[in-house]
C-alpha cells in the first residue's frame, strides 16, 4: 500500500522549483508581497495558485467566488483560469491591499474578470443567497473561525456537481498535534470530520502546501 511520505524541507525546496512553473506576474506579486512583512505568509502557495488555476479550467467553471483576497494572488489564478466571459467574485473585509492586488490583476491581464467586495465574509455570501446568486466553484481562504459557515453557506451557493475547495485545512500540521487546543486548529479539526461524514458531498482532503479540501456537492 502506498503511504504519504513525510515532507520535509529537501522536498519541500523541490517542490516549489519543479512543481511550480515561472511566472513573472506571479514572481513579482509574491516578492511584493513579501516585502509587507508578516502578513505575507497568508498568500496562498504558488503550486497552490497553479493547481487552482487548473481545476477552474477543468471543470469549465464561468462563475467562481473566493472568500478572503488579501494581495490577490489566488483571485489571479483562478481568473486565468476562467474563459474569457467567466468572472470571480472576491471578498474581503479589509481593503488594505485591493491596490496591490488591483495592480497584478492588471498586470496579468484579468482584471475584466474580477469584481471585488469589501465586506464580511458570511454576511456577503447570505446576501448572495438571499438574491438567489449562484457559483460553479468557490474557494475559501478567510478567518478560520468562520470555516464551518463558509462551508454550509457555500453549499447553498452551489449547484449539483459545483466545487468547494479551502485552504489551510492542515494548519501548519496543528490539526495533528493534540496539545494543540486553540478555537482556529479545532474549528478546521471539526470542519474536516464534517467533510469527512457529509453524505452531500464526495472530497479529497490534499497534503499541498497548508492542506487544500477538495470538495464536489453531490
Ligand atoms: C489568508 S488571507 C487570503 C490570502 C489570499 N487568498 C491570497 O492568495 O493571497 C485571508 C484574508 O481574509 C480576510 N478576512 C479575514 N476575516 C474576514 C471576514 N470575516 N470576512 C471577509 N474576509 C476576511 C483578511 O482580510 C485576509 O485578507
Amino acid at each position: 500500500m502506498s503511504t504519504q511520505l513525510e515532507i520535509n524541507s529537501d522536498l519541500i525546496k523541490y517542490l516549489q522549483d519543479v512543481g511550480y512553473r515561472k511566472d513573472s506576474v506571479v514572481d513579482e506579486l509574491e516578492t511584493e508581497t513579501k516585502e509587507l512583512g508578516k502578513v505575507a505568509q497568508m498568500q496562498i502557495a504558488k503550486e497552490q495558485g497553479q493547481f487552482l488555476e487548473i481545476i477552474v479550467k477543468i471543470s469549465n467553471a464561468k462563475s467562481c467566488l473566493e472568500v478572503g483576497r488579501f494581495t490577490g494572488l489566488s483571485t489571479l489564478f483562478m481568473a486565468r483560469g476562467l474563459p474569457t466571459d467567466g468572472k470571480i467574485m472576491t471578498i474581503d473585509n479589509s481593503d488594505e491591499f485591493l491596490p496591490l492586488a488591483k495592480k497584478y490583476w492588471d498586470k496579468a491581464g484579468v482584471a475584466s474578470k474580477i469584481e471585488s467586495i469589501i465586506g464580511s465574509g458570511a454576511e456577503v455570501m447570505q446576501s448572495l443567497i438571499d438574491r438567489q446568486h449562484s457559483f460553479d466553484l468557490i474557494f475559501i481562504d478567510a478567518d478560520k473561525n468562520n470555516y464551518p459557515n463558509y462551508y454550509e453557506l457555500s453549499l447553498l451557493l452551489l449547484p449539483s456537481n459545483g466545487i468547494i475547495i479551502i485552504d489551510n485545512m492542515l494548519w501548519h500540521g496543528d490539526v495533528a498535534d493534540v496539545s494543540k487546543n486553540d478555537s482556529q486548529t479545532k474549528k478546521i479539526r471539526e470542519l474536516s470530520v464534517k467533510i469527512n461524514q457529509d453524505e452531500r458531498v464526495e472530497f479529497s482532503l490534499l497534503p499541498l502546501s497548508d492542506g487544500l479540501s477538495f470538495i464536489r456537492k453531490k
